[in-house]
This record gives C-alpha cells, structure tokens and sequence, in this order.
C-alpha cells in the first residue's frame, strides 16, 4: 500500500516510524511519504495559508495550495481515494478502518489552524474523515492515528497475527469488545486470576471469553 500524507509539519511523524506495528510493515507492505505543503506552494516565501473571507480569527489552508501539493504528487489526474482530514467528516471506526487498508493508495490531507478552505472538501478531497468528535490542533495527530490503525491490519505487522484477529470490533468477537485479558502472578494483593483462566480447559476459556465480550459490548 502507497500511502501519502500531506502537512505543514512533516517532522511531526519521525518518532512513530520506530514503533512497531508500523515498523515491521514499512518498505514492505506500507510505503509512507511525508509531502509538505510549503515544499510546492505556489506563493512567495513558503505561505500556505491566508485570512479568512468574511473575517474572523485565524488561518485558512488555501485551495491553491493544496492543488498545487496534489498536482506536483500525482498530476491533475487521480484515480484513489484523497482523505481530508476534519472533525466534520465521518467518524473513524474499525469498519471504516478496514475500507481504508484495502486500498493500494491513499491519500491524506492535513490541515492546522482553522482547517481547510472549503473548496479542497468540494472538489480535491473525495472524503473526508474524523477521528472524534473533539478538536486537535493539526490533522497530524488524526494521520498517525490511521496509520497505526492502517497498519496493524497488514500482513506481517503484528507478531502472532491471531492478535489482529481476535479483537475489539472484529468480526470475531461480532464487533464487541475484546474480553479481559490476566498474566501472571495468579494472585495479587488478594486479586484473583478467574478460575477458568487457570483451568486449561480451552474450550471453557474460549466459552468465556465469548460471555465476557457480550457483556462488556452490552455494558
Ligand atoms: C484546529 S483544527 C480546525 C477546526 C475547525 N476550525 C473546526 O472548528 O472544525 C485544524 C485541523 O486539525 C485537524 N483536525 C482537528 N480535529 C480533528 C478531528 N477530530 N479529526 C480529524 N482531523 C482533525 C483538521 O485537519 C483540521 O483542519
């Protein structure tokens, strides 16, 4: 999977390149490029953005601007999906997360300050995503977030793949919470492993599980 994002502060990502699910797809499954806005503007000295019609504080992400950045990526032609994103698009989940990761190529647009001219969600973007309903500061942390989740549904990304299967909102568990997990010691403090747990009896434990899932998603 190609996946491109576009933004103001393409450092912003270095770190999450080390952290694994991520890394163990990288240069394999996922290729990730960081495309910044300033690096193809048209504008004099780097500018991206500019005030609003109308009045009213802040910064606007320009139409121009992003035109540009799409243009010199890809051309006036694309044929694969351009994400923007925005607290007014549809909210993320694992349904929409799984559309996303059966895409070849993929295309997300950032935006900071007080977001996007209209005209990039009306006629660049072909859809736009929210990762919550809450405001961040920058689209940044809203493409890390999709990537991770991105990529922790690409082969070879975690290290047993059983635990990409059996997880909150899979189909396995028929989108409900995963159930709760222990680890040694069987006892803490008075706090005991459920019995179950220890008994080996797997087809007991799998029966378990499955009610602990139903009631937690039911809660
Ligand atoms: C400060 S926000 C702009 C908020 C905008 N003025 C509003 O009231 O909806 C700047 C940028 O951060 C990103 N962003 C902020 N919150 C987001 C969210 N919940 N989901 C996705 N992107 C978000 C978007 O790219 C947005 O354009």
């Amino acid at each position: 999977m190609q996946l491109d994002v576009f933004t103001l502060v393409p450092h912003a990502f270095a770190s999450m390149f080390e952290l694994r699910p991520l890394a163990a797809v990288l240069g394999s499954e996922l290729e990730v490029r960081l495309l910044g806005y300033r690096e193809t503007t048209p504008l004099r000295a780097g500018q991206v953005d500019d005030e609003p019609y109308g009045g009213g504080a802040g910064m606007v992400l320009r139409v121009d601007v992003v035109a540009a950045a799409l243009d010199a990526a890809y051309g006036e032609h694309r044929d694969h999906p351009v994400v923007a994103l925005t607290p007014r698009g549809r909210q993320l989940t694992q349904d929409v997360v799984e559309e996303l990761a059966g895409y070849e190529r993929l295309t997300l647009l950032s935006a900071r300050f007080e977001g996007f001219d209209e005209r990039v969600l009306e006629h660049l973007a072909t859809d736009a995503i929210s990762i919550g309903p809450y405001v961040l500061s920058g689209g940044e942390l809203p493409a890390m977030v999709i990537i991770d989740a991105i990529a922790r549904r690409l082969p070879g990304a975690l290290g047993n793949e059983q635990s990409g299967v059996e997880e909150s909102f899979s189909k396995e568990l028929e989108g409900g919470l995963e159930y709760p997990h222990y680890t040694r010691p069987p006892e803490f403090r008075g706090w005991r492993v459920p019995d179950v747990l220890l008994s080996g009896d797997h087809a007991r434990i799998a029966v378990w599980r499955r009610e602990q899932s139903r009631l937690r998603s039911a809660a």
